[in-house]
């Protein structure tokens, strides 16, 4: 078996697996299943994540036919159903790596920001920053929506239902903050992120690169927007020697 993730709380949780050929997925569902009492369904991955909304299928393999769940970590709450957006929570600890850098007071662009769990670290770490916070599938909207309620949050963050490249157009040089988490392909939106961000701010970019080439990648962006100063850091593996990382660009 390829691993799997568990996605959930103590009460309700799903259990989404890689299976590999010649695996009997029904056995490792109920083992699974047996493991984890909170699990309910556990869904076999089908395809990698596609398309604009960078969502995948998935298969039932056990269990109930709804998927959606809560979510907990570092004591926030994310409704999310998997199969309609995108989530994961391997992410957490860099969620929590960018609510730390934050400072009281900033203005946050979040791009592409999905059911909402970067702006939820953020501004329940920071009680007096702003953030916009921009996504085009009207699912992940609606539970960030939600999400932005269940954690008493309420207009703390300006949700903005529409793409990107239209939304951005609204701000001018007015963000501390860019955060841009579409790795695989965040390096065509950096216009937009230099069209809003302020002269000495930040741009948190993610892109998923070979280790070998990772260095060398960031100094060209860094050196083609005239950053000051950059940083990389590894967020997750995605491949054999390829990685998911954060290039965190200051201005
Ligand atoms: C990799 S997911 C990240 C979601 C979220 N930030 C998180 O950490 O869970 C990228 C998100 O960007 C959204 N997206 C893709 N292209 C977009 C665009 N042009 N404008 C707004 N949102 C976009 C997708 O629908 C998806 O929810």
């Amino acid at each position: 078996m390829g691993g799997y993730e568990i996605i959930g709380n103590r009460d309700k949780a799903i259990a989404i697996v890689e299976i590999e050929k010649g695996e009997n997925g029904k056995k490792i569902a109920e083992e699974i299943m047996k493991k984890h009492k909170n699990v309910k369904t556990v869904l076999k991955k089908m395809s990698e994540r596609k398309g604009v909304i960078r969502t995948r299928s998935y298969r039932i393999l056990s269990g109930e036919k709804n998927t959606e769940v809560v979510h907990t970590e570092y004591g926030y709450r994310l409704l999310l159903d998997p199969r309609k957006v995108y989530f994961s929570a391997r992410e957490s600890t860099e969620r929590q790596r960018l609510a730390s850098l934050v400072k009281d007071g900033e203005k946050i662009m979040l791009m592409f920001a999905g059911i909402g769990p970067i702006a939820i670290a953020i501004a329940k770490k920071h009680p007096n920053v702003e953030i916009v916070a921009i996504e085009i599938n009207p699912a992940a909207v609606k539970y960030m929506k939600k999400n932005i309620e269940i954690n008493k949050l309420n207009g703390r963050v300006k949700v903005v239902f529409g793409d990107v490249k239209k939304e951005v157009k609204k701000y001018s040089k007015e963000f501390d903050r860019v955060i841009m988490p579409l790795p695989h392909k965040s390096e065509l939106f950096i216009d937009e992120a230099l069209q809003c961000v302020k002269p000495n701010g930040w741009i948190h970019l993610y892109v998923i690169r070979g280790e070998e080439e990772i260095e060398q990648v960031a100094k060209e962006i860094s050196k083609k927007i005239n950053a000051k100063t950059f940083n990389i850091k590894k967020v997750l593996p995605y491949a054999p020697r390829v990685n998911k990382y954060c290039i965190d660009l200051m201005l």
